[in-house]
């Protein structure tokens, strides 16, 4: 069993859809534990340093675009394998390929509106996680 912590972001389609209690309300069922959590709005630097590593795909200038166009709600989750569990949860990035019952399925309005992210690895998860919150926002239970 391996406890871990990762990155979720409820993504500004889902805020203002109104869907965001219905996203939290799945990661409480799914048994995460929400440790830290905070509603901002992302400047267009702060996008294009948090998705830095997509520099060079041919998305990246509309992605930083959408991801600064109103508020996101940043979250920290602990649980067991709890990367790949909120990716599972999530479903795949193009909504169209989804499965039934994830996340994107059903709230996703595009592949760039896709209503979540999730970190990707152990590694990026520290980094993601440092990216929103400092320790002392970070509350363990
Ligand atoms: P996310 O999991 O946050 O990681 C990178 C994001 O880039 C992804 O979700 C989508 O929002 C976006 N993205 C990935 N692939 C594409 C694509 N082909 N076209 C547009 N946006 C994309």
């Amino acid at each position: 069993m391996t406890i871990e912590r990762t990155l979720a972001i409820i993504k500004p389609d889902a805020v203002a859809k109104g869907v965001a209690g219905q996203i939290l309300t799945r990661i409480e069922n799914a048994s995460f534990k929400v440790l830290a959590a905070k509603m901002l709005q992302l400047a267009p630097e702060q996008a294009r340093s948090f998705y830095g590593v997509h520099r060079n795909r041919p998305f990246y200038q509309s992605l930083c675009a959408f991801m600064t166009q109103g508020p996101c709600i940043a979250m920290v989750l602990e649980g067991e394998n709890a990367i790949q569990r909120w990716r599972d949860l999530m479903g795949a990035t193009d909504f169209t390929k989804a499965a039934p019952g994830t996340i994107r399925k059903d709230f996703a309005s595009s592949i760039e509106a896709n209503a979540v992210h999730g970190s990707d690895s152990p590694a990026s998860a520290v980094v993601e996680i440092a990216f929103f919150f400092s320790s002392l926002e970070i509350c363990p239970r």
